[in-house]
């Protein structure tokens, strides 16, 4: 009687253990390493549900690449076999353009670096070309409404602009910046444009955020998981980014930079930047 209890007591003790153990394995166990040799990166979606996504193979060095050039520089030779690109199942979106409107959320952060009112919500455009600038928006309007539609989010955005794609012309409500007050912001002025394009509107388009490396830092501050707006990889983007493309400054002559002065602002010494003709 006595050793049958001890027995069963013993076997309930080693199920314990079984169970803790592959507890331990299921938490803490290095699944995504495993996942990574298969053949696909292991990611979270940004929902939280682990999601595989497909990689393209790792670049075989040709037999010519010497192995040793890799080797050289322990900064950039990978520990482990690279990561191949992740692409979000779900991203935020960043940015939609519509008639030559460019736009973007109105985030609290940038509420705060354009000192719009407390609170407010909307779409604001940041740029203005053809149909949307003949129709006399201005850069800085934050749209609030779409044909009666409120509109916070760029994905409300889009959806409003879809039920009006095929119309020449639509009602849109925005806040116009107005005088500074006291507490340094803006106040801001509702009005109602009309936007028009021939023969139809369409719908607007729309981005994420650009791509990103997987070590790079952000220059922004924290918004959340880097996932949740970037997609992380390469050949995404061109870099650099061929917008930020600038000529080189002009030369200028020794006379001009014996005067130390200059059209802009102080950015150090001449030479730094200026090619300097003698005269
Ligand atoms: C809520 C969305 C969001 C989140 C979350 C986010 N970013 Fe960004 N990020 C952006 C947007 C939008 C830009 C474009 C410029 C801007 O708005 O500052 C950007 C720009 C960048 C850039 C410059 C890229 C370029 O090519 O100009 C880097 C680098 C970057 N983010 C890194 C990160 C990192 C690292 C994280 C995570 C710690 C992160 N971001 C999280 C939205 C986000
Ligand atoms: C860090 C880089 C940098 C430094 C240092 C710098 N410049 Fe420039 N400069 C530029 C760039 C870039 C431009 C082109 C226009 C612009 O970006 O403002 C420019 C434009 C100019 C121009 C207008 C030329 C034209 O033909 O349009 C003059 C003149 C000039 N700089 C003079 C100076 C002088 C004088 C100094 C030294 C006291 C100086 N700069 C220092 C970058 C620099």
């Amino acid at each position: 009687m006595k050793s049958k209890v001890l027995l069963s007591s013993v076997g309930l003790a080693l199920i314990g253990v079984a169970f803790l153990i592959g507890f331990v394995d299921h938490e803490f166990g290095r699944k995504d390493v495993v996942a990574h040799q298969s053949g696909a990166v292991a990611g979270r979606s940004p929902m939280g549900a682990p999601v595989a996504l497909p990689v393209a193979q790792p670049v075989e060095l040709s037999p010519q690449a010497p192995q040793a050039a890799v080797q050289a520089n322990p900064w950039t030779a990978p520990q482990t076999a690279a990561p191949g690109n992740f692409i979000p199942k779900k991203i935020a979106l960043s940015e939609a353009h519509w008639q030559g409107m460019d736009t973007m959320r109105l985030t609290s952060e940038l509420r705060r670096k354009l000192k719009f009112p407390r609170g407010l919500k909307g779409i604001l455009i940041d740029e203005v070309t053809l149909n949307a600038a003949e129709s006399g928006f201005l850069a800085g309007d934050i749209i609030v409404q779409v044909n009666n539609d409120r509109v916070t989010t760029l994905e409300e955005f889009q959806q409003s602009s879809r039920w009006v794609r095929n119309l020449s012309q639509v009602p849109l409500t925005v806040l116009r910046k107005g005088d500074q007050t006291q507490n340094g912001r803006f106040t801001t002025t509702r009005m109602t444009l009309l936007l028009r394009a021939e023969p139809d509107l369409g719908f607007a388009q729309v981005e994420a955020a650009p791509m990103i490396a997987p070590g790079d830092g952000r220059p922004h501050r924290y918004r959340g998981p880097c996932t949740v707006c970037h997609t992380i990889g390469t050949g995404f983007e061109l870099t650099p980014d061929p917008d930020l493309i600038v000529l080189p400054p002009p030369a200028i002559t020794k006379a001009t930079a014996d005067t130390g002065v200059s059209p802009h602002l102080d950015r150090g010494p001449c030479i730094a930047c200026h090619t300097i003709f003698l005269q």
